[in-house]
């Protein structure tokens, strides 16, 4: 059997990169802060044993370090985006398998029931429970090509959820063919899946390349998909949990308020309808939920647009030493060995072509750690020169949903030392203070 969810808990718990919970937790608010805790101070990936109500345990914070992304590329943090741009170089169809663990049990029609999962309610003003960790794949109706991506689903019954998906998404441009040829739109949510899966789902990639294909570019082999019961659809073979379903057409029901990645809640819109058909799962099924707005999704978002920004900073010839969009996605920080005056622009200007999203971007010398908000601080009061450093593109494309018009802007700031200067800007160090282990001067 192919890695799965349950095989990367074992290899994060014997790297010491699991925290089971034992104590019950209400998934209504109580999940998640406790899940924050986790978050905000080991990082570490959170199984939580007991959920209130229902059988099932619930799993969430798979990506919630640098050092859990490095376990699943079996790399060390600071590659972990290099080795993202090179695996998936070459794409690897996935496979079709006849059995799978998610076929344990079945059921369809009126005895599937999504309230029997434990679907957890995040924010105070969540418009109670949603499904934020469900990949969802479907085929587009005139091509047959595969899209897989993730977006939140509302409960609203038994068998019903809310969903948001919009163009330029592409389950959003999938959704208006099928309903344009007055059809519904199968999909499929698998839910408890291994990271690749996540990440690939998370990933844009061109409109009609299929994400099962960089799964398989970067697991290194082809992913394992098993077909559904009830609709004319594949779901990776590892799944602990898949409903079956489709998006009604020409229906339009109100959705949210949902505290989403920005932190910020994101209001009732009018948005579509998905009915449940079949819910298959293994018998044992894990539930894993996503906390929006955590570094769990700030990775899962990032890391591919990581590697976009990374691979267009290498073709302008830059010494690139490390990329981060991270904490926000919005703004990153680029660290690079610089050759000449003015290279940070050239930089700061392919990540900006390259990431639409991109509002702010910071370039420091090599010597500064991206991945430490305190650190690029540090680099810009203490390198930067306001008056030739700053660079600003005005009314560019950003982050798309913006009703204040607030995230066109671009700011590149360059917070390097000026060249053939480094006497002077060479951080002080002390000998051997990386390998001190305090508890043995205690
Ligand atoms: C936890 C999580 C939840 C997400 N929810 C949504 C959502 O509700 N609607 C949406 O449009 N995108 C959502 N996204 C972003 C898309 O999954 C992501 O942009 C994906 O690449 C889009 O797929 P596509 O390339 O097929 O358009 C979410 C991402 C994550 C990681």
């Amino acid at each position: 059997m192919q890695e799965d969810l349950r095989s990367f808990l074992a290899k994060a718990e014997r790297s010491g990169k699991l925290q089971r919970i034992r104590r019950e937790v209400d998934p209504k608010f109580e999940l998640a802060a406790v899940l924050k805790k986790i978050q905000t101070t080991s990082g570490k990936v959170a199984l939580f044993e007991k959920v209130k109500g229902y059988e099932m345990p619930v799993v969430s914070n798979v990506f919630g370090s640098r050092e859990i992304l490095a376990l699943i590329f079996d790399t060390v943090p600071e590659d972990v985006v290099r080795e993202f741009v090179s695996r998936r170089e070459r794409q690897i169809k996935p496979v079709l398998v006849r059995d799978s663990p998610v076929k344990e049990v079945i059921k369809t029609g009126e005895e599937a029931s999504i309230q029997a999962l434990p679907l957890v309610t995040h924010c105070e003003k969540d418009n109670g429970p949603f499904v934020t960790a469900g990949i969802i794949i479907t085929r587009d109706p005139q091509t047959g090509i595969r899209n897989v991506s993730i977006n939140r689903m509302m409960y609203k019954n038994e068998n019903t959820l809310g969903c948001r998906m919009m163009p330029p998404q592409h389950l959003g441009i999938i959704q208006v063919k099928a309903e344009e040829m007055g059809k519904p739109l199968e999909v499929a949510v698998a839910i408890g899946n291994h990271p690749i899966e996540l990440l690939v789902a998370s990933t844009t990639l061109p409109f009609g390349y299929d994400e099962f294909d960089l799964a398989g570019a970067l697991r290194g082999e082809p992913l394992e998909l098993v077909k559904c019961e009830t609709i004319d659809l594949e779901v990776p073979a590892g799944s602990e949990i898949v409903l079956e379903g489709e998006i009604l057409p020409n229906v339009r029901e109100a959705e949210g308020p949902f505290g989403d990645f920005m932190q910020c809640y994101i209001p009732v819109m009018e948005n579509h309808v998905f009915k449940l058909k079949a819910i298959s799962r293994r018998k044992d099924a894990i539930y894993q939920t996503i906390q929006a707005s955590s570094l769990e999704d700030m990775h899962l978002l990032g890391l591919s647009r990581e590697a976009d920004v990374y691979k267009a900073v290498i073709n302008t010839g830059a010494k690139i030493k490390a990329v981060s969009l991270i904490p926000t996605i919005l703004s990153c920080a680029i660290s690079i060995e610089k050759q000449f005056t003015g290279e940070p622009k050239n930089v700061a200007a392919a990540a900006f072509g390259c990431y639409s999203w991109l509002k702010y971007c910071v370039v420091v010398d090599h010597d500064v750690n991206v991945f430490d908000i305190n650190d690029v601080w540090w680099a810009m009061a203490s390198r930067s020169d306001i008056n030739k450093g700053l660079f600003v593109m005005e009314h560019a494309r950003g982050f798309p949903r913006d009703p204040f018009n607030i995230h066109s802007g671009k700011l590149a700031i360059d917070a390097t030392a000026p060249l053939n200067c480094w006497g002077e800007f060479e951080r002080k160090r002390i000998p051997g203070e990386e390998s001190i282990n305090l508890q043995d001067y205690l």
